[in-house]
């Protein structure tokens, strides 16, 4: 699927597929499995590991030769950007949303020790730093630098085709295990991931249904943002026009983005303990309160077969 598209090969493929026996076990779920896209390999791996094989790929089509995006002081899109800019012999900008801190920590730590020039915007968020993107091309192209522009989360056509092709992998890798998922749980930021599963998985005929758990904004907000990437990868790459079905849970936002609150806590130490998965703080620790609550209150039947998809994001917890 999108065999065409220019890709350069950043992440390790597929990434593994297996059973959480034991969360499963004391859930009371007989088929619970994770899909391991926390190992997608790339300095810690993660989701945008998948995008920016073919956002780089289409930079280097387009003679590129900087990487900019945009996300928080803990971004792991910035710290995958920093990573595939390295590996690729880029140049990497980041622009921050927060005050640049005393002690770099974590992902902010890792993007800089991968040659990352990160500007900090104390008083903007990951998701009002775009307007701040054109000023830093503008400048790097007057420097005589040909820059790419990429929106936080890389969540455009370019990337979110990504996770359209990922389906196609699950797909597969279910052949093989002779399972099939009536339901997959991920976590949605910027939205670029969930819109190309959904692509994908409509492209595939794939009868699964595909649970968003909001962690940034209320359901509304995250299903527009999702639509508006499907929107673009329809148009994008010329696909037939499609009903989307947008299935978004915000009950698990708590206080709101990045917060950490006990059930993400409780999340965190039940994964770990139970079968040694590490979650993040920010985006799979709460889609795990949302696996959790969901099981023990019945919303998942016990022989429901259930994918948890581990989107990565471990290093954002040394920061914590
Ligand atoms: C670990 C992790 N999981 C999930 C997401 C959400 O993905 P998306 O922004 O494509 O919705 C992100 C985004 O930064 C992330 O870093």
């Amino acid at each position: 699927m999108f065999d065409e598209l220019p890709r350069e090969r950043l992440a390790f493929l597929p990434t593994p597929l297996h059973p959480l026996k034991n969360l499963g076990d004391s859930l009371g779920l007989d088929s619970l499995w994770i899909k391991r896209d926390d190992l997608t390999g790339l300095a810690f791996g993660g989701n945008k590991t998948r995008k920016l094989e073919y956002v780089v790929g289409d930079a280097k089509a387009s003679k590129c030769d900087t990487l900019v995006t945009v996300g928080a002081l803990q971004s792991n899109h910035c710290r995958q950007t920093a990573a595939a800019a390295a590996a690729c012999g880029m140049r990497c900008i980041l622009l921050v949303g927060g005050e640049e801190p005393e002690t770099l920590e974590g992902n902010l730590l890792l993007s800089r020790m991968m040659g990352a020039e990160i500007k900090y915007y104390p008083d903007e968020t990951l998701f009002t730093l775009a307007t701040h993107m054109d000023e830093v091309v503008q400048t790097l192209e007057d420097f005589g630098l040909k820059p790419y522009a990429i929106p936080a989360g890389a969540a455009m056509a370019v990337g979110s085709v990504a996770y359209a092709v990922a389906m196609e992998e699950l797909q597969h890798q279910m052949e093989a295990e002779a399972t099939r998922f009536e339901r997959i749980l991920v976590p949605v930021g910027t939205g670029g991931t969930l819109a190309g599963m959904i692509v994908g998985a409509h492209l595939l005929d794939m009868d699964t249904r595909i649970v968003g758990i909001a962690v940034a904004a209320d359901s509304q907000t995250t299903e527009q943002r999702v639509r508006d990437v499907i929107d673009m990868l329809v148009s994008k790459y010329s696909l037939e026009r499609f009903d989307p079905e947008i299935v978004i849970d915000d009950s698990f936002l708590g206080d709101g983005y990045a917060q950490v609150d006990d059930s993400v806590r409780s999340s965190l130490e039940m994964f770990a303990k139970m079968d040694a998965i590490i979650l993040d703080p920010v985006y799979t620790g709460k889609a795990g309160v949302a696996l959790i609550r969901m099981a023990l209150n019945g919303e998942i039947p016990s022989d429901s077969p259930t994918l948890f998809y581990h989107t990565g994001g471990q290093p954002a917890l040394f920061a914590y």
